[in-house]
């Protein structure tokens, strides 16, 4: 059986780091408040001169030398971002050439925060097709370009950097056990558009590229049940069980809501990677930057079930079960 396998995970972080205290410094709020409520302490912020893409190459070049390979094995680039350097050509397109990859296909998948799983399904489907061998899945963003740096309530949550997968066919039996991409539950619910948006964009009378609005509570009170189904469903459809997972991989929003849907889930929170406290919500790089924290400190190991989850804006949401 052919399937897709994660054979190299990178990361990058700009320098520029924000705390806590320095939010505090302009709007209403303190360390204390945000901790509390997100388990956030500081983020970092793209470095002046860096595009999205740059850090888009700095991630993809990591994950290309944990896996052995070279540039010139690439054979398709997907970015998945909500900040692209400009409305259009994709950052796929620029990052390709930036990296000075192969004339391959190369487009961006926009999920907001469920980016970076959308994005690995979509090759998947594509290296089990037998049409790629050598698939960079990047997730990268500069959120603070969006932000409303008056709004406590969004400013605070968000940070910048790029995580990035390689992706390579695999033989294997077709069991469970194998290495390999086992099984996706993706998910979206247009009718919630309003809860999480960006107020700008083509038809914006300004043509402005807009901030970010969004119902914190109400995107709150959707998350753990809506992520604790998706996760269930990636897992049943991987002929799976919860007790199964070694390292849960979630988007990182907010500790609290890692830990609503750990509870739920009956999962170890032991088992739970969280980088929230350190990168905040990368949007669609969370999860890649969070694998790639868990592979350098040693815990993420070959022949581990990982079980990644995200949701954001659309709503879009899903889950996908990988066997390391
Ligand atoms: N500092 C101090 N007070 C604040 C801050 C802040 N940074 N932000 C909001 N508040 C205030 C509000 O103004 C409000 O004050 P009021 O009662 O005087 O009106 C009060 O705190 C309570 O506001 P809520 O929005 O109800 O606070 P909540 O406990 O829900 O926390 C938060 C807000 C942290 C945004 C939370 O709702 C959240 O994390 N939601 C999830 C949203 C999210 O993660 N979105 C990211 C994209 S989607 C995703 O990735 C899952």
């Amino acid at each position: 059986v052919l399937r897709s396998a994660v054979t190299g995970v990178g990361g990058f972080l700009p320098e520029q780091v924000i705390t806590n205290e320095d939010f505090a410094k302009t709007v209403d709020t303190s360390d204390a408040w945000i901790v509390e409520r997100t388990g956030i302490r500081q983020r970092h912020k793209v470095d002046p001169g860096m595009k999205t893409s740059d850090m888009a190459v700095e991630a993809a070049k990591v994950a290309l030398a944990a896996a052995g390979r070279d540039v010139s094995d690439v054979d398709l680039i997907i970015v998945a971002t909500t900040t692209p350097d400009m409305p259009f050509p994709s950052t796929a397109s620029i990052v390709q050439h930036k990296l000075g990859a192969p004339t391959c296909p190369a487009f961006d998948v926009q999920a907001v925060c469920s980016g970076f799983v959308y994005a690995l399904s979509v090759a998947d489907g594509f290296v089990a097709r037998g049409l790629s061998k050598c698939v960079l899945v990047i997730g990268a963003e500069a959120m603070s370009q969006l932000l409303d740096y008056s709004d406590r309530g969004t400013c605070i949550l968000f940070g910048d950097g790029a995580g990035a997968v390689l992706v390579e066919p695999v033989e294997g039996t077709g069991n469970n056990t194998d290495k390999g991409i086992l099984g996706f539950d993706l998910r979206c619910d247009g009718s919630k558009v309003d809860l999480l948006y960006v107020d700008g964009g083509t038809f914006e009378s300004e043509n402005r590229i807009g901030k970010i609005r969004m119902q914190g509570n109400q995107v709150f009170k959707q998350a753990v049940q809506k992520i604790s189904q998706a996760v269930e469903a990636a897992v049943e459809k991987s002929n799976l069980s919860i007790a199964d997972i070694d390292w849960f991989i979630p988007h990182q929003a907010n500790q609290r809501i890692l830990k609503g849907v750990a509870e739920r889930l009956g999962l170890d929170e032991a088992k739970v990677v969280s980088t929230v406290a350190q990168h905040a919500n990368t949007s669609a790089a969370s999860i890649p930057l969070a694998w790639y924290t868990a592979v350098q400190d040693g815990r993420v190991k070959p022949g581990d079930l990982v079980l990644i989850e995200a949701l954001g804006g659309g709503l879009t949401w899903g889950a996908a079960a990988i066997r390391l």
